[in-house]
């Protein structure tokens, strides 16, 4: 018998440019009330972060209609 713990799994966020979160891997997605949303075999999720959307927290979309521009890029560790 072994005692490591498995590795844990990884999840990748990334933000899509004038667009929402990326969201990618094994993610259990809960609401302000404790409520789990049903991810069942969708292992990429897109989330508003525009505001904008009528299926938050998921995108639908509306931020290219309403033209929701980020131009954040991630600074180099040695700025931060
Ligand atoms: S980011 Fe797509 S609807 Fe908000």
């Amino acid at each position: 018998m072994t005692s490591e713990s498995p590795t844990p799994p990884t999840v990748v966020i990334k933000t899509v440019d004038n667009g929402p979160y990326q969201v990618k891997g094994p993610i259990r997605l809960v609401d302000h009330d404790n409520n789990v949303y049903d991810l069942e075999g969708r292992r990429t999720h897109l989330l508003c972060r525009c505001g904008k959307s009528a299926t938050k927290p998921f995108c639908d979309g509306a931020h290219k209609r309403e033209g929701f521009q980020a131009a954040e890029r991630t600074r180099p560790t040695s700025d931060r």
